[in-house]
């Protein structure tokens, strides 16, 4: 039926194929009847894993950029999702670059975005969130765990990135069950430079110290780049263990556009590329962390899960949770169920 409603969907433009669908799943799902029904499905898929000190519902993620302003979590929750990443979240609300900003690379199962952190700014989505928090009290979605990806406004320097972390986390540290440092995005100019020991240690140090002030710490996280050499890679998981990071995100969006078949009129736009064309380079990144830190450090795995299949591999090649994107708007709701049974089967 995804297929179907697939081919509708793509004959309008990336991003409003994704306002609309998500519209409609709100609607739908606005309906007491079909919570019920979507909830009954939900509850029989997947088990419990912890993982950071927190009780994950199941190991599927949605990952950040989707619900970029915590609008859709009782949704992803209904389709079987475990947790997603809101965000990324900056201090002030930004518009993102200039539209078109999203491109479909259909023959690849690849998309291009360079949205640039278009979000609404951390005081609102708290005030999402803090809502989100109450309505689901004591209800089936009380469990679905909230990571906050969190990261800089445009305009401000990366000297004063610290800063820019920090008010995020203290807006919210009582909303988010965890925090992923988010300093890999291609499309905030200069933002992976921080992708440095220095540059880690100057975002996580205040972090930390607020967190140690709270009376339940969250876990923190950071998400790298796929791109990092192998040096520069060793670097960033070694400033990670010595700050006894809770875990890493493996990995953000590539700016590769090695061996993709689409028209250079798509693969020529800048952005960072996801989906399948990103699954051996952001595996391959994974299995070298997990090689170097061992159980060390907990990991989610991001980047080209197309397949149930493609699922088990990141979690046999280390990976603690799965997270996708690209791979649900090419397949739909199905691949979330075919993780869920996949999962299940390799025990
Ligand atoms: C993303 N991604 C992303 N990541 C992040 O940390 N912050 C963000 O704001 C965004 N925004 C975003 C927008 C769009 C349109 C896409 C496609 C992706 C990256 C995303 O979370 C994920 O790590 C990568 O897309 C790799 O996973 P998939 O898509 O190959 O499953």
């Amino acid at each position: 039926m995804y297929a179907l409603l697939r081919q509708l969907l793509f004959l309008l433009p990336p991003e409003e194929a994704h306002a609309f669908s998500m519209r409609m799943l709100e609607r739908i799902t606005h309906l007491s009847v079909a919570e019920r029904f979507f909830l009954n499905r939900t509850h029989l898929q997947g088990k419990p894993y912890e993982v950071f000190g927190l009780k994950f519902p199941n190991k599927i993620g949605m990952a950040a950029g989707f619900d970029k302003n915590a609008h859709y979590l009782k949704q992803l929750a209904l389709l079987g999702f475990g947790h997603a990443e809101v965000g990324t979240v900056t201090p002030m609300p930004q518009p993102g670059n200039e539209k078109p900003r999203l491109f479909r690379l259909t023959s690849d199962k690849a998309l291009i975005n360079r949205m640039g952190f278009n979000n609404n700014g951390v005081k609102a989505i708290r005030g999402r969130l803090e809502m989100w928090r109450r309505n689901t009290a004591h209800t089936p979605f009380e469990n679905f765990i909230v990571g906050g990806n969190i990261g800089k406004n445009k305009n401000t320097p990366n000297e004063d990135a610290g800063r820019d972390y920090k008010i995020c986390f203290t807006e919210l540290a009582e909303t988010v069950d965890y925090f992923t440092v988010n300093i890999s995005s291609p499309n905030t100019p200069g933002l992976r430079q921080l992708q440095t020991k220095e540059g880690i240690e100057s975002i996580f140090y205040p972090l930390q110290e607020q967190n140690a002030a709270l009376k339940n710490p969250r876990p923190l996280l950071l998400k790298i780049a796929p791109d990092l050499s192998e040096e520069d890679l060793f670097a960033v998981v070694e400033a990670a263990l010595s700050l006894r990071l809770s875990g890493i995100v493996i990995s953000n969006t590539t700016l590769s556009r090695e061996g993709l078949r689409s028209s250079a009129k798509y693969t020529s736009e800048a952005g960072g590329l996801s989906g399948k064309p990103l699954f051996d380079l952001s595996t391959s990144t994974l299995k070298k962390v997990v090689r170097y830190a061992g159980t060390d450090i907990g990991v989610i795995g991001s980047g080209g899960i197309m397949t149930p299949e493609d699922a088990v591999k990141k979690t046999e090649a280390g990976a603690s949770l799965i997270q996708l994107y690209t791979g649900f708007i090419y397949a739909g709701p199905s691949l979330v169920k075919g993780i869920h049974t996949a999962l299940e089967e390799m025990g």
